[in-house]
């Protein structure tokens, strides 16, 4: 596997890649990898093969992080992170640090960004208002300089993988993405490398989100409910979780993300619950 830090080197190799025709998958990634993120390299190594290149980029990207969330604290373990795309049969890791990303950004020398109008404004966007604007940005950035043909994001984050998506086609960059399933845990809380901050009493009542998707599961099963009557419901289901405090729940089209006032089979539903003072999100489709 070979390592790459610098702009300019991975740049150079992928103009290398695409004049000799190789294939090439992408998949970017915080770092602190877990099963979920070697999933998506499996993903990667499916969509080009053998004879094709899996690049994974480790970044933690400051500008979709919020002045108060965080950033500095975000867990990193590069030399365990290493060793697992080196397993991972990852080809090429891209880890660049932010004096590559954001050059002169402190100066004022760094100032073009990335912003979806229209997906990007529920949810996530409305409790992060700059977040999205930062995932696309750097994004876009590694799209650039990696210039893969198939880039694989998690359903975890599922807003944000329709996010990039319309951004993809918005800005006709020639890259299919992949969205991988997402991966839990035996009780079902989703694999997140947030989940390292729990303490165990957070840890054991944070399968109360896996527990609400599949609650709202069965209460759309055999007919529609009012989404507002849903969400009381769920409010009051979430109580048997002490520790957790709802940011927010929705219940939206899969593929508009516009909210729906009657939830049936086939909607999305996503939430994101605080414990003390780590964000947990999912979602399921119902
Ligand atoms: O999903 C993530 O880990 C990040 O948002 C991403 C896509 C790597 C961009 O920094």
């Amino acid at each position: 596997m070979k390592i790459v830090s610098s702009v300019a080197a991975m740049q150079r190799l992928a103009l290398k890649w695409r004049r000799a025709g190789t294939r090439v998958a992408l998949v970017p990634t915080m770092g602190y990898l877990h099963d979920g993120h070697l999933s998506l390299v499996k993903r990667a190594r499916q969509a080009v093969g053998q004879a094709g290149l899996v690049v994974a980029s480790i970044y933690i990207n400051p500008t979709q992080f919020g002045p108060k969330e965080d950033l500095a604290k975000y867990p990193r373990d590069l030399p365990r992170d290493t060793q697992l795309c080196q397993t991972a049969g990852v080809d090429v890791l891209f880890t660049p640090d932010n004096a590559e990303m954001y050059p002169g950004k402190a100066e004022g020398a760094y100032s073009t960004f990335v912003v979806e109008e229209s997906l990007a404004q529920g949810m996530e966007g409305a409790s992060r208002p700059t977040h999205f604007c930062g995932v696309t940005t750097v994004v876009a950035k590694l799209f650039n300089l990696v210039l893969p043909e198939v880039a694989v994001f998690g359903q975890k984050d599922y807003q944000q993988a329709a996010v990039l998506q319309r951004m993809t086609e918005d800005l006709n960059f020639p890259i299919k993405l992949i969205i991988a399933p997402t991966l839990r845990a035996d009780d079902g809380l989703a694999l997140s490398s947030r989940n390292q901050y729990l303490n165990a009493e957070e840890r054991a009542q944070a399968t109360i989100l896996f527990h609400a998707l599949e609650a709202s599961k069965l209460a759309v099963k055999s007919k529609p409910v009012a989404a507002a009557r849903l969400k009381a419901d769920l409010q009051e289901f979430l109580t048997a979780a002490p520790l957790a405090r709802l940011d927010y729940l929705e219940f939206f089209d899969p593929l508009t993300l516009q909210p729906v006032s009657k939830v049936q089979r086939g909607h999305q539903m996503a939430l994101a619950v605080f414990f003390g003072k780590t964000r947990l999100i999912d979602n399921a489709r119902l």
